[in-house]
């Protein structure tokens, strides 16, 4: 495609490098430039609108834009628009950030630390299991298993735990001290006839093998989502959990809940841990913190890992870590507000009744011939497609159905999440019945384009 030469498409060619994107095609391609919202819609700079069904990257919880956050952050920057909370330093907003945090937290939980994103909560937490280890005269253990598909975001670590073969390629990733096991996907992955619960101590069996491979007293700390978004939003398959965390239970290993996109009534509880019976040691959290209006995350420890860490402080002084914008305090206020909002429209209530009318529009396209499973909980679900439904056989890769249905969704004007052949929907949490509706109208008809691509070109029946 050509742009005018002064135009933002050949200017954001000419300059910026985006993630998580094909550099070569986006030269041809060029962006969609999104100039402003309204509601759960964003609209390009052409004037067309999108209904955002995955709240930007799982983060827009109250939606793109907002009056009374931006008069928060306004005045935050008046009053202190910057102070850090290093070497005994404190402001207010980060200390009422904290404490709300606690308050809510889904196990009994110590203290908060902030970060700037969720790549670097994980990064945190990593290097506390580390310190905590340490701490306990254990140095020793310092493997750290996660799952493949997982994604725990892009610093050295935390991509290192992600799981995502593709972040991995060219950058000499992952790093030597982390392992992945199982992930679980029933319905890709059983086998004909495991039930759900037969998968689930499949899945712990494995872990407990890779546990004993490794030597049980290596390994320090175990990373999950609830929920995997970014692979693919899978939910666990029944008792997964409850026997994952027998097995490390079994290991004291520490288990790191990373509600990075769970947190904040995403799968239908205020956090995925509740969903799903989590006893973390520590919790990361950030996107729908600030309902992603300011970069802001936190990780929540237990008293067991702050225990350590203040044995930590009698050995060495300082805890030496920290950024420089942690607890920043105009992020901090404006996610403090955000929590204010969510308690004033009952944000996990509103989940509970909407996410159930979510699942079942979308639940209906699975009668669709290139749907293959639809499952999902709260406000977060994943649809396969399959080229036969009742044998699981996929499509072949190369015809990368996957992405001809995203590119079909966005001609539709609905903007989704495509993993794989995997159709991923997280809408922001304020989504409106009538934009629920219209998601099953657009999304019905982007499967048809490509079913009719598909039989055009002999590729299906
Ligand atoms: C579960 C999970 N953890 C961590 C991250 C990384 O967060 P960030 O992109 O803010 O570094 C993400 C990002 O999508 C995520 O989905």
């Amino acid at each position: 495609m050509s742009y005018l030469p002064n135009s933002l498409a050949a200017r954001d060619i000419a300059s910026l490098v985006h993630m998580q994107t094909n550099l070569r095609k986006h030269q041809e391609e060029g962006p969609l430039i999104i100039t402003r919202s309204s509601g759960c819609r964003v609209f390009d700079d052409t004037g067309r609108d999108y209904i955002e069904a995955v709240a930007g990257l799982w983060c827009a919880a109250l939606g793109f834009s907002s009056e009374r956050l931006a008069k928060v952050a306004y005045a935050q920057m008046r009053e202190l628009g910057y102070y850090h909370i290093y070497r005994h330093r404190s402001n207010e907003p980060a200390i009422a950030l904290a404490e709300k945090l606690l308050e809510i937290a889904p196990v009994p939980m110590a203290r908060v630390l902030f970060q700037c994103s969720g790549s670097e909560a994980n990064d945190t937490a990593i290097k506390l299991a580390w310190y905590y280890w340490d701490a306990i005269g254990k140095p020793q253990r310092k493997k750290i298993i996660a799952r493949h598909m997982a994604y725990h975001g892009n610093t050295c670590a935390a991509v290192s735990l992600s799981g995502k073969p593709d972040m991995h390629a060219g950058f000499g990733l992952p790093m030597p001290l982390f392992r992945h096991t199982e992930f679980p996907h029933y319905y890709r992955r059983h086998e004909p006839g495991e039930t759900e619960e037969h998968f689930s101590v499949r899945m712990a069996e494995a872990l407990d093998a890779l546990i004993q491979a490794e030597g049980p007293d290596t390994i320090a700390a175990f990373f999950a989502e609830p929920v995997m978004g970014a692979g693919g939003a899978i939910v666990p398959p029944h008792g997964y959990f409850e026997k994952i965390q027998a097995v490390l239970h079994k290991y004291n290993i520490l288990f790191i809940a990373d509600e990075v996109i769970c947190g904040f009534a995403r799968t239908g509880e205020m956090w995925g841990s509740q969903t799903y019976g989590l006893r973390p040691d520590m919790l990361t959290s950030a996107k729908a913190l600030s309902s992603a209006m300011q970069p802001i995350s936190a990780v929540l420890i237990n008293d067991r890992i702050h225990d350590a860490m203040l044995a930590q402080s009698d050995r060495f002084g300082n805890f030496a870590h920290g950024f420089t914008y942690a607890g920043h305090p105009v992020a901090a206020a404006v996610a403090l507000e955000v929590q204010r909002i969510y308690d004033e429209i009952d944000i996990v209530a509103r989940v509970k009744r909407l996410g159930p009318i979510l699942q079942s529009t979308i639940g209906q396209l699975a009668a669709n011939p290139l749907v293959g499973d639809v499952r999902g909980t709260g406000l977060i679900l994943g649809m396969e497609l399959m080229r036969d439904r009742k044998q699981r056989v996929a499509f072949d890769s190369t015809l990368n159905v996957g992405g001809r249905a995203g590119a079909a969704a966005k001609r539709q004007g609905l903007i989704l999440r495509v993993v794989g052949d995997r159709l991923v929907f997280a809408p922001p949490l304020v989504i409106e019945e009538d934009d629920i509706e219209e998601i099953g109208i657009r999304l019905a008809r982007a499967l048809n384009d490509v079913a009719e691509d598909l039989k055009s070109e002999g590729m299906f029946a």
